[in-house]
Parts: C-alpha cells; structure tokens; sequence
C-alpha cells in the first residue's frame, strides 16, 4: 500500500474514531445531552461543527484517496516537485477555505453565546456559590437577599424554574462546570460572575471545577440535582430548619464528641454551639448523597474513612487527619451526622 492510501486509510480510522466518541456522549458530563435551555444552544453549536468536521475530513480523505490512486508507478516517472502549479490548490484549500470555515464558526459561536443570559430579573432561585479549595460553599438566599440557609456541594434547583447562581471565589480562580445545564463559567477572587440555571428535567447532573486550582482540583465536583417545585419547596424548608437534636444514644454521645472536638472549630450545624465556617456547613449532612466535594458516597464506610484520615483521601484539603478519636467515638460521630437529615 502506498502512502497517499495509507493515509486515505487512516482519515477513515479517524472519522470512525470520531463516530465513536459522539456515540458515547450520552454520560453523566455530556455536553451533547443538554438538560437546560443554556446547555442546548451550546449542543446544538457542538453537534454542528461536529457534523463540519466529518464533512471536511470526508472531503480531505477523498482528495488524498484521488491523489493516491491518480499517478501510481515510480518516483522517477513523476514530474520533479519544483516544476510548478498547483498553486491555486494551495491557496483555496490553505487560506480561502480555512478562513471561510473559521470566520463562520467565529459568528455561529457568538450567536450562540447572546442566547445564554448572563443576569435575569425574574428568577424565583437566588443561590451564591463560593469555590473554595476543594468545594463549594452554597448559600441560598430568601426573598429579601437575606441568608436562608447554607449547605455545600449539591445545589438544589426546580425543574422549569429559572435560577440565578452567583459564583465568586475565596482563594484561586476555579470553574463551575455542571456540562448538562450550562457551560463553563470561572469563579474568580475579588469577582462575581453570574449565571442562569434553567432545567427542563428532573434529574441528578455531575458538574466539576474546570480550571485548575491546586492539587484536589480533580476531586472538586458537585451535584445539580432539579427537582418537582414541590419536591424543591419541601427540601428547601427542611433546609432551612435548625439542625434535628440526636436522639438515640450513640448519636447523642457523637454530639457530644462533635462539639467539644476540633470537629466544631471548622464546621457550622446550626441550632448548636458549633459555627466554624471554615469547613463546609453540616446542618443537614445526612440528606446529602456525597461527601469530600462530591466525590465519595455518603455512607458510613467512607465517613468514618474520611473522619479519621482524610488527608489520605485527600491529601492537602483543609480537613486534617483526626487521630485522636477511638473506634467506639468514630461510630459515634458516624452515627450523628447520619441522623443531620
Ligand atoms: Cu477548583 Cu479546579
């Protein structure tokens, strides 16, 4: 085989290869599967100039397959290279064409962008989001502007409801990124960036940070999960509930590890003594499905995991390891954050 085919050859790997992969964007981070209005635009824009791509490849391919099977036989029978001509090939396939592409492309991509809002007065939602390393802390405002309540690393929305979020950053520049409903979108220190959140399905949508921002930037994901407004409403209220007093004994002597440990120091439950603020907000653990910035389940196994080294899960998070507890005080503090429902 010669090397104009070989290269036909290998165009046609490559649009397969490409087939392939649009065939598997249907996952939990595809952007090719929107699930809210500013997400589809950008689809239809991927789809787009994916469809472009295999036109251009299937064309280029057909040109080198030509090439290859036009002039067969020795190198000696050809002409020599610096004989002239095809200059014109040269100039419509290498500028004219390249330009013609790029510029429309450059317009389509602009139309698509003026469909995405970047502020909106009628949102029912107001959330803020501040990126931290590694996590999101989430606070959902009340109708005045006011702090309902906070939590951390899963946003709650209503489906078909329109949701402002503000992001801002309180250390380095991170990228709030739930592909599904919306593209990526900086949270930057000393900045506030706002988007709308639109979600035409229920659903639970993976999101991470997507610029790089220290060493667990690849363990600080998060989870959109839209919900029924009903279902939304009621979560909401729940939230903004004072944290339930434990009641079975085990829980109860958790409590008592939780508050007079270091655990208080870092971490908010509110309706208890305990207001750190630089952890994440506990309040209501239980009802969430995932610990360390979405990146584990939320179940005893890995709570108490994660409890007494979490530097081993995650190492350079602001949550040390905590040595100091013995296994039955271990169980107990599992058992109290499980019952923060
Ligand atoms: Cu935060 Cu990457």
């Amino acid at each position: 085989m010669n090397r104009g085919r070989t290269r036909a050859v290998a165009s046609t790997a490559s649009v397969f290869a490409c087939a392939a992969v649009a065939g598997s964007c249907s996952g939990p981070l595809s952007v090719l599967h929107p699930a809210g209005s500013s997400a589809a635009s950008l689809a239809r824009l991927g789809w787009f100039v994916i469809a472009l791509m295999f036109v251009i490849t299937a064309v280029m391919g057909a040109l080198l397959l030509v090439a290859a099977l036009r002039r067969r036989g020795q190198l000696t029978e050809h002409a020599r290279y610096d004989v002239g001509g095809g200059t014109g090939w040269v100039l419509i396939g290498g500028a004219l064409v390249p330009v013609v592409v790029l510029a429309g492309l450059y317009v389509l991509t602009l139309t698509a962008l003026r469909t995405i809002p970047a502020e909106t007065t009628d949102a029912e939602v107001h959330i803020d989001v501040a990126a931290r390393q590694w996590w999101w802390d989430i606070t959902y405002r009340d109708s005045l502007g006011g702090i309902h309540f906070r939590t951390a690393n899963e946003l709650h929305i209503p489906v078909g409801r329109t949701v402002r979020v503000t992001l801002r950053s309180l250390d380095v520049n991170h990228s709030f990124w739930v592909p599904r409903l919306h593209g990526k979108v900086d949270a930057i220190p000393g900045r506030t960036n706002t988007i709308i959140l639109n979600a035409t399905e229920p659903g639970v949508y993976a999101g991470e940070c997507a610029e790089y921002c220290g060493a667990q930037h690849a363990l600080m994901r998060l989870l959109v999960i839209a919900q029924p407004p009903e279902a939304y409403a009621a979560w909401a209220a729940a939230q903004a509930r004072p944290a339930r007093e434990p009641t079975a004994d085990l829980a109860r002597e958790g409590y008592g590890a939780f508050m007079s440990g270091p655990c208080s120091l870092c971490h908010e439950i509110a309706g208890t003594p305990a207001r750190g603020r630089t952890g994440p907000d506990l309040t209501h653990f239980g009802s969430r499905r995932t610990i360390a910035a979405a990146s584990l389940e939320n179940d005893a196994p890995n709570l108490r995991a994660w409890i007494v080294n979490a530097q081993s899960l995650k190492p350079g998070a602001l949550m040390p390891a905590l040595p100091m507890f013995d296994g039955r005080t271990q169980h107990a503090l599992v058992s109290y954050l499980q019952s923060l429902r």
